[in-house]
């Protein structure tokens, strides 16, 4: 949404300027210390999961047949463990490879592969073709990140409401360095946006220069829904991909970080089985099999919670959505839902909102929000090497603190947004 500059009367100018200023020395006196930072979950998110610390007991060393403290099975995982979470992707057991504590290594793991040996459709590795990733703004600082530090030169797509610029995206696969895209389909970082049917079928059949072109969809919000009765579908893109006739073009990840332990879980993904067949064997080389009493702990935990795995993802909708609606009842009480100072999305599920700045003072607000003792995500994280070139994105990240911290820190950002707002409009006046 664009919005015109205010044209105030004379004399208002200063009065907003001043009203503004008042409310944030206000604010700052307070000495506030709150934290809208980083995407983790809360210590009562955590507390669900309190069970899988003493789920297996010295009665329950083997699973599947297979001794859990020893080296046996392989590297794709414990059957068990491929099963459910075949099933929370909604795949076959033969297309998971469950592995070890979270998901964002495992796409390390697979980038890395695909760099020095290529992919099953490759002519070779692709670090020797300059390859270059398709990433989605606002994104994931660590995705930027993973990929940079790989040898991935980014190109960067919009997220708009319903997913990627697909549009975008198929421009921009006509060059053959193009190797792919990496993006969050479900309840994205940070907009919370999630793919529509018809254009995660797009993307997965999409006509690509590179024979080898991939998507890599990190779904790792693909379950963390706020409203078990309005919630956003997530899309398949192993069988959409399969059914395009692309069968090896997708790698969907996720894991357990914001289910039961961040870092303390599970990473898995899925794919073909003939990529099931190309990870095993990369992985295998450095690798005896992954953590089997991790994964037996949460396939036993898990099965027994009340209502299985979509039980538990209720109890936490019950602690994150609160938390949602106070940001936006705060933003739309403080600064109206005009977009005369700020629009900002209202997902259906995820762990983060995406505010936009009216005028380019995102920097700004960061830095006024931290000296009055709130921290925000730095201005420009969700863009590549850190520079937004609208100025004006925010990421919000509600699900840490208490609810009525999530008000507290809700009402100072938009009094920081105020503030910022109104000295950037008096400068242009001059
Ligand atoms: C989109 C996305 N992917 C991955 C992660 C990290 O996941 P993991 O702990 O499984 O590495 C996060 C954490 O914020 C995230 O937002």
């Amino acid at each position: 949404m664009t919005t015109d500059t205010v044209q105030p009367g004379p004399g208002q100018p200063s009065d907003a300027l001043a009203a503004a200023q008042a409310a944030y020395d206000a604010l700052k006196a307070r000495r506030l210390g709150l934290n809208m930072q980083r995407g983790q979950p809360s210590d009562a998110d955590f507390d669900l999961s309190n069970g899988l610390l003493t789920v297996l007991g010295e009665g329950d060393l083997r699973m599947d047949g297979l001794d859990l403290r020893n080296y046996t099975g392989g590297v794709t995982g414990l059957p068990s463990a491929r099963a459910m979470f075949a099933h929370f992707l909604d795949v076959k057991a033969e297309n998971v490879v469950v592995w070890n504590n979270a998901s964002l290594e495992l796409q390390g793991l697979v980038l890395s592969f695909a760099q020095l040996h290529g992919v099953r459709n490759s002519t070779g590795p692709w670090f020797t073709q300059q390859p270059r990733m398709i990433v989605t703004v606002p994104g994931y600082d660590r995705h930027f990140l993973l990929l940079q530090t790989l040898g991935f030169t980014l190109l960067t797509v919009p997220m708009q409401p319903d997913g990627p610029d697909v549009e975008a995206i198929e421009r921009l696969a006509a060059d053959p360095t193009v190797k792919g895209v990496l993006f969050v389909p479900t309840y994205s970082n940070p907009g919370g946006e999630s793919i529509s049917p018809e254009k995660a079928r797009r993307l997965a059949g999409l006509k690509a220069a590179a024979p080898d072109f991939t998507i890599f969809a990190d779904d790792a919000y693909r379950v963390h829904h706020l409203d078990e009765e309005d919630r956003d579908e997530p899309v398949n893109f192993v069988v959409l991909a399969r059914d395009a006739g692309y069968p090896d073009r997708a790698f969907v990840f996720a894991s357990t970080s914001k289910v039961t332990f961040a870092g303390a879980g599970l990473g898995f993904v899925a794919s073909s089985e003939d990529n099931v067949k190309w990870l095993s064997k990369y992985l295998g080389a450095q690798s005896i099999g992954p953590n089997k009493l991790e994964q037996a702990r949460h396939v036993r935990f898990l099965e027994a919670y009340p209502g299985g795995l979509e039980g538990l993802m209720q109890a936490h909708a019950r602690l994150i959505a609160p938390k949602f609606r106070a940001v936006d009842e705060t933003l739309r009480a403080e600064l109206g839902g005009n977009g005369e100072y700020a629009t900002w999305t209202s997902p259906k599920g995820g762990y983060f909102i995406s505010l936009d700045t009216a005028e380019p003072v995102a920097a700004r607000v960061v830095q006024l929000a931290g000296e009055a003792g709130i921290s925000l995500t730095p201005a420009g994280a969700t863009y590549p090497d850190g520079q937004d070139p609208t100025g004006r994105n925010i990421r919000l990240a509600p699900t840490r603190p208490p609810v009525e911290e999530v008000y507290t820190a809700m009402q100072g950002v938009a009094a920081c947004i105020r503030l910022a707002t109104e000295e950037y409009r008096a400068g242009r006046r001059g």
